[in-house]
């Protein structure tokens, strides 16, 4: 096993990097490190989208193969996270998902705590506090030097804690908690344990049995291959039959079809959080960007983007730059952050105009590579970032 700071080094991707590479025409164009905020389209996403346009224009309508896509996408995400469809709802954002789960919990009793950690997507804190109307509070787990430690949580975790609401990693600069450590935390205390995986899935292995994860959401534009518009939320089994959400809809009930205005059932299953007509468009794109995640495999991805984060940490650091987060590759997403002194955004263009796609956070400039990736594509970026932040943009 190895126990340094530094994974195992691979020498080449265990895919055909060349073969998939080829299913991304952006790559003619950009170096897209883009990942953490949009992932660039391939072939197969696009036919997807294609074969949903074709359908409408051929048929008119067609519900039934419609909806057998946003049920694909759930056993494609349910796959990927080593969950069962049924544990899957559908909605189109993080924040959707976050509400709709908020809105299933009971915040005015004596578990009216929601602990939330400063690295959430501010989306994710924003829900929590819209909650305090209802009695709930909020109580925060500080990010310093840009992680969060895990002892932080020790003593605001309590009997009152009905949530601990944590991302899997930090959007500013990939940082990655230990879920199987916060879980057995909030568990401890008789809390629940919802995460924000939308910067870690299709980087890495996620088994939320293993982790023990109560609740888990992601949207499919990042490291999931696809486009905005649709998200999904995981719920644990055991939970699904006590919770019932007040952000609902008729796909939220036992029958959609049964067209009972006045009988408020519950869909068996995580659907119970589904609301209105799902988003189809985005579903038929998300199921063909998560099987290609899946097709290659987040451990086989895992491997091939920690050594270009390596590259990145090691190279970056060495030209001068200075990172913020953590050193070690084992703790973070592929997304790795630089400061940058001046405007972030200005420095996200003019890395543009060199052909390199990156993401501009506050402070920092994110480079975040993806399984396409190649070693040689982080040095032609850290070049261009240095001279890019030489001019003093
Ligand atoms: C970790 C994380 N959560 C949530 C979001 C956004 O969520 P939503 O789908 O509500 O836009 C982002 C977007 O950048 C993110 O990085």
């Amino acid at each position: 096993m190895n126990t340094s700071a530094h994974p195992e080094t691979v020498a080449a991707p265990a895919y055909d990097l060349a073969g998939w590479r080829r299913q991304i025409p952006l790559l003619d164009r950009f170096i897209p490190l883009n990942n953490c905020s949009q992932t660039p389209q391939t072939h197969r996403t696009r036919a997807a989208a294609e074969a949903y346009l074709d359908s409408w224009n051929r048929d008119g309508m067609d519900w039934e193969r419609w909806m057998e896509e946003v049920h694909l996408a759930k056993v494609e995400f349910a796959r990927l996270i080593n969950a069962s469809p049924d544990e899957v709802a559908v909605t189109t954002s993080v924040s959707a998902a976050t509400a709709s789960l908020a809105s299933a919990l009971d915040l005015s009793g004596p578990r009216h705590k929601i602990v939330a950690t400063e690295a959430e997507f501010p989306t994710v804190g924003h829900v929590w506090l819209a909650h305090q109307k209802y009695g709930t509070t909020v109580d925060w787990v500080p990010v310093r030097d840009g992680v969060i430690a895990l002892d932080d949580y020790d003593g605001v975790i309590d009997e009152q804690t009905r949530v601990v609401s944590a991302c899997h990693g930090y959007y500013q600069n990939g940082f990655k908690q230990d879920l199987a450590a916060l879980a057995a935390k909030a568990h401890d205390h008789g809390a629940w344990l919802y995460v924000d995986a939308y910067q870690t899935l299709g980087t890495c292995p996620v088994d939320v049995k293993a982790l023990d994860v109560d609740f888990l959401s992601a949207g499919a534009l990042k490291y999931l291959m696809g486009t905005p518009g649709i998200a999904f939320l995981y719920v644990r089994r055991e939970l699904i039959d006590h919770l019932h959400p007040a952000v609902t809809g008729w796909f939220g009930r036992a029958n959609p079809f049964a067209f009972d205005v006045k009988t408020l059932d519950w869909a068996p299953a995580a659907a119970r959080f589904d609301t209105g007509t799902p988003p189809v468009v985005s579903a038929y794109v998300a199921r063909a960007g998560l099987s290609i995640i899946n097709e290659i495999g987040p451990a086989r991805i895992q491997a091939w983007t920690d050594q270009l984060s390596q590259r990145l940490l090691d190279d970056g650091q060495a030209r001068g730059l200075t990172l913020h987060g953590t050193t070690d590759v084992r703790r973070k997403a592929p997304s790795t952050a630089f400061v940058c002194p001046g405007d972030s955004h200005l420095v996200e263009v003019h890395l543009r105009e060199r052909g390199i796609l990156a993401s501009a956070r506050g402070p920092v400039i994110r480079l975040a590579p993806h399984f396409y990736n190649t070693l040689e594509e982080m040095d032609v970026a850290l070049d261009a970032l240095v001279e890019v932040l030489e001019r003093k943009t």
